[in-house]
């Protein structure tokens, strides 16, 4: 009923049991799934366990009345939506009910039609919402998207990358340091595809060349292997339509690398221990922190897939190769953390913390920064994260790495012999070179040697 994904379930409540029972003889044959009780106290007994998109309730009942029953109701199930049917038609009723949550009302008695109409527009209304809840939360999921906030030239580079490839079915192989978001990258492509209502089935690669990881992923037939007792569908068959994301696809075994690459050539797969070739459409993301060429060279990693796989190469930065993001992100965690923490008292970053964040070199990518926030949230209770909020291994880092900064500008060695070449440069002789620098000719000599100037 009017574009309805399910089934329309309806509770009733009338305390005549005439009346209970040609209502939902009335709702069955509009094909909705009715249920009837004939007390207020009994319905919210109902509700405790099932839920319902509809409540249509009596106003004028032995016990709870209709209005209290509406009442309690929106306490529990807030976006059920409830009508009242009141004897007297009386119209105060009417708006008592209404005032008390009530989308709408019939008054007793009323035609077939008049119920039809009623449900028709109730349909109607839990239509609406169930098209804006799911528009709500592919809003949301795009909204906390793995470039919010985001500015640096490398990120902005690689957002039209991966904007550009995700609505294709093309094969993307995310590469880059541990930490850096490859695995929320994926997602974000599989949200961003045609395939973002068909399921996204993540899979981590093993080395192991066991039967049970291939099972796994491609399933098997009865008796493929001891403990084989019925047949079984892999992960492959559950991402049919779908996005299949292969995670650290470096770490394949050479017969499932076999296996993949049957795939991508023919789309087709086996099941362990099968012989009947399975054709599924499947969407093929990868990750790897390794270097695939390299293991190509060393025979390591099949050539084939591996230009396969890598169609579209999408190279991850890590976040010492994007510092402007570092801030954002860090604000990003922050506000995470302290809403899971400390009940929304956002802190904010003194200008040491900063620093530090800054010049620290993040091995651990965007998930060391993200543990470094929540562990400050949790030390700075509420109040602003300072620099002795962080770890002393990253202030030591962070230091280490200010100060190689400033004695690459002004190292003495640098200064030294960018002040002898100057001198020299004069095209006096060598005494009076030695003279102006104030050291001894033989030291000169020796200096000149040393530094490849004679
Ligand atoms: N752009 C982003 N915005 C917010 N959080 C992110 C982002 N990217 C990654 N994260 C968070 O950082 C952590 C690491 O990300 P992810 O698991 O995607 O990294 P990875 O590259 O797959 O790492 P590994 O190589 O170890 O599998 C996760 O907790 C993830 O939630
Ligand atoms: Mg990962």
């Amino acid at each position: 009923m009017n574009g309805l994904e399910k089934t329309l379930r309806v509770l009733v409540v009338d305390d005549d049991s005439a009346i209970l029972r040609m209502l939902l003889l009335s709702l069955k044959a509009m094909a909705c799934e009715a249920r009837g009780v004939e007390s207020g106290e009994a319905a919210l007994e109902v509700m405790r366990g099932e839920r319902f998109d509809m409540l249509l309730t009596d106003v004028r009942m032995t016990g709870m009345s209709g209005i209290e029953l509406i009442q309690e109701a929106a306490g529990m199930h807030p976006d059920m939506l409830c009508a009242v049917m009141t004897a007297f038609a009386s119209y105060e009723n009417a708006v008592e009910a209404i005032k008390a949550g009530a989308f709408d009302y019939l008054p007793k008695p009323f035609s077939t039609e008049q119920l039809e109409h009623l449900i028709k527009k109730m349909a109607t209304v839990v239509a609406l919402r169930q098209e804006n809840a799911k528009l709500r939360a592919k809003d949301s999921a795009a909204s906390s998207s793995w470039f919010d906030g985001v500015t640096s030239p490398a990120s902005v580079a690689l957002q039209a990358l991966v904007d550009r490839v995700a609505p294709s079915d093309a094969t993307v192989l995310l590469t880059g340091e541990t930490g850096s978001g490859k695995t929320e990258l994926a997602r974000y492509i599989h949200r961003r595809s045609n395939r973002a209502d068909r399921p996204f089935i993540e899979v981590v690669c093993t080395a192991i060349a066991e039967t049970l990881f291939e099972s796994e992923v491609f399933g098997h037939v009865r008796g493929a292997f001891t403990g084989a007792i019925r047949d079984h569908a892999g992960k492959f068959e559950m991402a049919d339509n779908g996005t299949l994301f292969l995670d650290e696809i470096g770490e394949l075994s050479p017969a499932a690398q076999t296996k993949l690459l049957r795939f991508l050539e023919d789309q087709v797969i086996e099941r362990v221990g099968g012989n009947r070739p399975l054709r599924l459409n499947v969407r093929i993301l990868a990750a790897t922190n390794r270097d695939l060429r390299k293991m190509v060279e060393e025979k390591t990693f099949r050539e084939d897939l591996y230009y396969r796989l890598n169609v579209f190469e999408c190279p991850v930065p890590a976040l010492r190769e994007r510092r402007e993001d570092i801030l954002p992100l860090a604000m990003r965690f922050l506000r995470a953390a302290a809403v899971k923490y400390s009940g929304n008292a956002v802190p904010g970053i003194s200008e040491s913390a900063m620093g530090a964040l800054i010049a620290y070199s993040w091995p651990g990518n965007i998930r060391e920064l993200r543990n470094v926030m929540e562990r400050a949230v949790l030390l700075s209770s509420g109040q602003d994260i300072r620099a002795s909020d962080l770890p002393q291994s990253l202030l030591h880092a962070s230091a280490a790495v200010s100060n190689d900064a400033r004695e690459r500008i002004c190292s003495l060695r640098e200064m030294e012999e960018r002040h002898i070449r100057r001198v020299l440069g004069l095209g006096v002789s060598m005494d009076r070179a030695a003279e102006i620098l104030g050291i001894t000719t033989v030291t000169l000599w020796r200096k000149r040697k040393e530094l490849g100037l004679a």
